[in-house]
């Protein structure tokens, strides 16, 4: 077959995987997806009918992509919580907690960043790694650099990627060699999401990015509050991630009645807030957060990695809190959602043997929801993206599990379910063949951007 050509307008025909809020797991086989502009415009059953939606939506026989035997089209997966900085010691430095990892590894290359030459190239890596994993959409934390954070966001937009992207504030219980003055860590982030609203970006967007409570006085978090409120921005953090975490903020702050509560005092709790891990969080303090429609960054490669802890997903879902995936790299040692995935599934698993037969795990479904349609309401994106309804971005992955170097044997009794599941459990960027971003074709462009 001759390498199809996406343009502009153009249709695809073969098996469609995606979820709603009903169902985690949706499969349309022989229908076909319509794109014009960047949005789907429709989404039907390849009959009769199907030449007039063609013929309606000027779209010719030649722009019709069909899919091949197996392969089948998923929305693009979301990260929801990625340190495009820490991308260096991605697979490495695992042998220490939290704290102590941040000191030890984190904090001594987040501050290689003021040099821009070593940021272009570090940050051109990552979203090129991250992309061809099938991350349609990531948010981003970079590091306190304005001009290495504001390259970032030239890179993801040349890309072609959806992102939210962050300078880090941090300005307390920080070594001084990676440390701001409180005023002017306020003030370069006003210069940022200033300049970054300026720049006009399609598909990126600045975020407010308090590393966490420990890094940040009350001050601080209360100006970017505000500074959020303003722009309506993104906020992103962390939290509850580790005890001695837990047990940090609540000597820091005592007048406050939980870590949630330090954050709800700022003003930072909004529904375009991302709150990474969240493993130890109250009851009282998931109702607040639930309350504020602000979503939870589940990293569960992370979580493990650096011993931080499990946490119970279904206790955020029966408080109808949305949750979604993260890389956290470099917390976590994998770039892939694909990763997250599984590791979401590893970890609820042991959560139902330590709990007993009453105990449903995640299963492949919930996980593949959590990657697509759960991390876009967690960005407060699921209005543009998240799944193939009409009206959409089309922001899409063609999943091929015949590729040729692919570690998938598909057998001929396989099922459709069957086909998706050993996908979520064996599948790796070899089997991700294309990749869409609002409608375009990233893997037809060079993704890696030289400055
Ligand atoms: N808490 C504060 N900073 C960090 C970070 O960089 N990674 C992780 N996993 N947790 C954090
Ligand atoms: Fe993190």
């Amino acid at each position: 077959m001759p390498e199809p050509k996406f343009t502009e307008t153009f249709a695809i025909v073969g098996t469609f995987v995606h979820s709603s809020t009903e169902n985690p797991l949706i499969k349309l086989e022989d229908h076909c997806l319509g794109v014009a502009d960047s949005k789907i415009v429709f989404l039907q059953k390849c009959d009769a009918n199907l030449q007039t939606t063609l013929l309606d939506h000027n779209i010719a026989a030649e722009s019709v992509i069909y899919l091949e035997d197996r392969q089948f089209l998923v929305p693009g997966f979301v990260d929801t919580h990625i340190h495009a900085s820490q991308y260096p010691n991605c697979g490495k430095g695992l042998d220490e907690g939290l704290l102590s990892w941040l000191q030890k590894y984190t904090f001594p290359v987040e501050a290689k960043f003021a040099d821009l030459e070593y940021a272009s190239d570090t940050y051109s890596k990552v979203i090129s790694r991250v992309i061809k994993n099938g991350t349609t959409t990531a948010c981003y934390f970079a590091t306190i650099d304005t001009d290495a954070t504001l390259r970032l966001c030239d890179i993801v937009d040349k890309a072609g990627q959806r992102a939210v992207v962050g300078k880090v504030n941090m300005d307390q219980n920080s070594p001084d060699f990676y440390k701001e003055e409180t005023t002017q860590s306020y003030r370069n982030t006003v210069r940022f999401v200033q300049e970054v609203l300026k720049r006009k970006y399609q598909l990126v967007k600045p975020c407010i990015t308090p590393r966490f409570a420990i890094t940040c006085c009350m001050d601080l978090m209360k100006q970017l509050g505000q500074l959020a409120r303003t722009h309506q921005l993104h906020v992103q953090t962390h939290i509850c991630e580790t005890k001695d975490e837990c047990n940090m903020v609540q000597k820091l702050f005592p007048e406050n009645k939980s870590y949630t509560d330090v954050y709800e005092e700022a003003g930072l709790l909004t529904q375009k807030t991302v709150l990474a891990h969240g493993i130890y969080l109250s009851k009282e303090e998931r109702e607040l957060i639930k309350r504020r429609r602000s979503g939870i960054s589940h990293c569960p490669n992370s979580n493990l990695s650096i011993r931080s802890g499990l946490l119970d997903v279904k206790d955020c879902f029966e408080d109808d809190i949305a949750v979604g995936l993260g890389t956290d790299i470099s917390g976590g040692y994998s770039p892939s959602i694909m990763d997250a995935m599984r590791t979401a599934i590893s970890t609820s698993n042991t959560i139902a043997m330590q709990r007993g037969p009453s105990y449903t795990p995640l299963d492949y479904k919930d996980v593949f929801r959590m990657a697509t349609l759960g991390g876009a309401r967690v960005l407060d994106m699921d209005d543009i993206i998240g799944n193939f309804e009409v009206g959409k971005e089309f922001d899409a992955l063609i999943i091929d599990p015949k590729a040729p170097t692919s570690v998938i044997d598909v057998f001929e009794n396989d099922t459709i379910e069957d086909v998706i599941q050993k996908f979520v459990f064996l599948g790796d960027d070899r089997n991700i063949s294309k990749v869409f971003v609002a409608g375009r074709d990233l893997s037809l462009e060079k993704v890696v951007v030289e400055q």
